[in-house]
């Protein structure tokens, strides 16, 4: 049987993480990319390194007429222009199987609900990727707690927080373009994996329903001159007329529909983590049991002192958003495996062949918009968000944050 085709739209820095997901995968090849920048170095490490003959397109129309499912991995301001062509294609017969989205499926709940509405039209199978859900010590743990859970009942409370010294790209830093800041960039992750690890083992993925959010956006780093120089130096983005947060936390109830038990999941994001790189910490408390993950804790440590730190190589290599290169620093051999990223793309082709939805589909996605939305709208009015309440609900169709339309000055502190 011949390989599943896989096209990439976009090269930048997840497209290049996830074609070392596919390197790791059986029966599927990267055999496509478009993107405005980056393709032909994609491509050409996608043919180096065998993951099959990798092909740049000039268009998403082309690519998609030439693979059996496509991934957006482009920012998150050109989704639904994408996600429009993937559609024209598809109703001129592209043979797709699928299309997958990258995290967060829109920049508020109108546009995630856009996106889902297209795959619908396209009658196209989704894949929403949020990596964390598919860890491998996030799966693990819930399986070996499932007969303890079974016994002592589910987890009340967990804590979820992904932490880094913020993006790359001064996209990501743009609260319009990017949609605010690490609440919608990262804030998404953390909410999806507590909300999943609460969930009782067996039960679908929206078994527990969300009740209310409550949350606070700071700007506790990127505010302060100094930094704010820094950042309108290095990213072009000028905080102290469009800031948006680089903190945020907050707390998301959920109830058991079966047994009326309340359940909380704790979130906590920021780009101010001056640590060693990327950390993900993610605990779980049940009655009498207990499960604690951290990413930072690698079997690997190398120690670089000061008189070899000239020498050192790409500090990044060692892991994701590496803020030093010397001392005592953790290495990760393998981050897309460790992140999720393999399984995540290993179920969403598994899926398509089989004509089906991923394990997380985009509608899926957009309720984790809607948390993340909900999360927005408790920060700037300083109040819980219940989101049964039908008055909410019209609000939220169609609320979009201060932060993301570049108002951010109005409710986040400038020193
Ligand atoms: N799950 C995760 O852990 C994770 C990590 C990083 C990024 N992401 C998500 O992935 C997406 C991409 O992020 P990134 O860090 O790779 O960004 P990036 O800026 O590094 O790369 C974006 C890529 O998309 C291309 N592009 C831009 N506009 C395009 C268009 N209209 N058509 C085709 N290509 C286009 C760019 O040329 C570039 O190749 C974002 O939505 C982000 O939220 C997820």
């Amino acid at each position: 049987m011949a390989n599943f085709k896989l096209g990439f739209i976009g090269a930048g820095f997840i497209g290049k993480f996830q074609a070392k997901a596919v390197a790791q995968i059986r029966g599927c090849d990267l055999s496509g990319v478009c993107a405005l920048k980056g393709a032909q170095e994609l491509a050409a490490y996608a043919n180096n390194n065998n993951l099959g003959d990798c092909t740049v397109y000039g268009s998403v129309g082309e690519l998609c007429n030439h693979v059996d499912a496509v991934a957006i991995f482009a920012p998150n301001f050109a989704r639904i222009q994408i996600m429009q062509e993937i559609v024209d294609a598809v109703k001129s017969g592209a043979p797709l199987k699928g299309v997958i989205c990258e995290k967060p499926l829109g920049r508020t709940i109108a546009e995630a609900q856009q996106l889902v509405d297209l795959a619908r039209e396209a009658k196209l199978p989704t894949a929403y990727f949020e990596n964390q859900i598919h860890m491998k010590g996030i799966r693990a743990q819930m399986e070996q707690l499932a007969p303890v859970q079974a016994t002592m009942g589910p987890l009340g409370l967990a804590r979820s927080s992904e932490e880094h010294s913020g993006p790359h790209e001064g996209w990501f830093w743009d609260p319009t373009k990017q949609g605010g800041g690490v609440l919608s960039d990262m804030g998404c992750h953390s909410i999806a994996v507590g909300w999943y690890v609460l969930t009782p083992y067996g039960k679908p993925v929206t078994f527990l329903e969300p009740i209310s959010v409550t949350a606070v956006t700071s700007l506790l780093k990127w505010g302060i001159p100094k930094y704010r120089a820094q950042l309108l130096a290095r990213m072009g983005v000028d905080y102290s007329k469009t800031p948006a947060e680089d903190f945020a936390t907050g707390m998301v109830t959920f109830r058991n529909p079966e047994t009326g038990q309340l359940v909380q999941a704790q979130f906590t994001n920021s780009w101010m983590y001056d640590k060693q790189g990327l950390r993900l910490l993610m605990d779980g408390l049940g009655p009498g049991y207990a499960f604690e993950l951290n990413s930072l804790r690698s079997p690997l440590e190398v120690f670089i002192g000061d008189e070899a730190a000239e020498a050192v190589a790409d500090s990044e290599m060692a892991l994701e958003k590496a803020t030093a290169s010397r001392g005592l620093l953790t290495v990760e051999t393998n981050e897309a495996d460790l992140y999720g990223y393999v399984d995540e793309i290993q179920d969403a082709v598994e899926n398509f062949k089989q004509g089906k939805d991923g394990f997380l589909n985009f509608a899926y996605g957009m309720e984790i918009t809607r948390l993340c939305q909900a999360a927005y709208l408790s920060a700037e009015t300083g109040q819980t968000v219940f989101l049964s309440d039908p008055a909410m609900q019209s609000t939220l169709k169609s609320y979009k944050s201060l932060i993301s339309q570049g108002r951010g000055a109005e409710i986040l502190h400038l020193t």
